[in-house]
């Protein structure tokens, strides 16, 4: 029966649980949900994350939360968990246009990560449309508000083989 949900990933010889995902949001991500809801909407960072654990569960995934306002925490925070990890979400908030730290942590991890942004920043002012991340990561999830996660992790068993997905 887990065999059937969790496919080639179980089958390789995992637990369910064993596919390890980092959800990281960076700055003002925390203010989701009262920060321009007519923007990022009004769901908090707090209902989002519970969204993607319960999803999480039925694909047989584990999820490690983190989110700061700092480019060198976020930096430090792959540097330290990117080994026990097999794909990363990421929200990089303003930093997607300007974080080339980040970029390079990220890079360094060398695992599968998608960017999710809630608004589509490609319709917005024209400092948002560019993201100096995208060129390292495996993809890109944008104005699909807080859905955005949610597909971002099912591209990741995708990736990881996890079947159905
Ligand atoms: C954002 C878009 C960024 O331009 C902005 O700085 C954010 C949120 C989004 O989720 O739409 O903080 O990443």
């Amino acid at each position: 029966m887990v065999i059937i949900l969790a496919g080639r990933w179980l089958a390789a010889g995992r637990r369910p649980g064993d596919l390890h995902v980092l959800v990281i949001n960076g700055p003002n991500l925390n203010r989701t949900g009262y920060r321009q809801p007519e923007v990022y909407g009004s769901l908090t960072l707090e209902d989002i994350n519970g969204q993607l654990n319960r999803l999480a569960l039925t694909l047989g995934m584990r999820l490690t939360f983190f989110q700061s306002n700092h480019e060198g925490e976020l930096v430090d925070f792959l540097q330290g968990s990117a080994a026990g990890a097999q794909g990363i979400i990421i929200n990089p908030g303003a930093l997607t246009h300007y974080g080339y730290s980040l970029r390079d942590a990220l890079q360094d991890a060398g695992l599968p990560a998608i960017e999710v942004h809630l608004s589509n920043i490609h319709a917005r002012e024209e400092f948002r449309r560019h993201s100096v991340l995208a060129p390292v990561l495996t993809g890109q999830v944008a104005g699909l508000g807080s859905q955005g996660y949610l597909l971002a992790l099912r591209a990741l068993a995708h990736i990881a083989g996890v079947a159905g997905c």
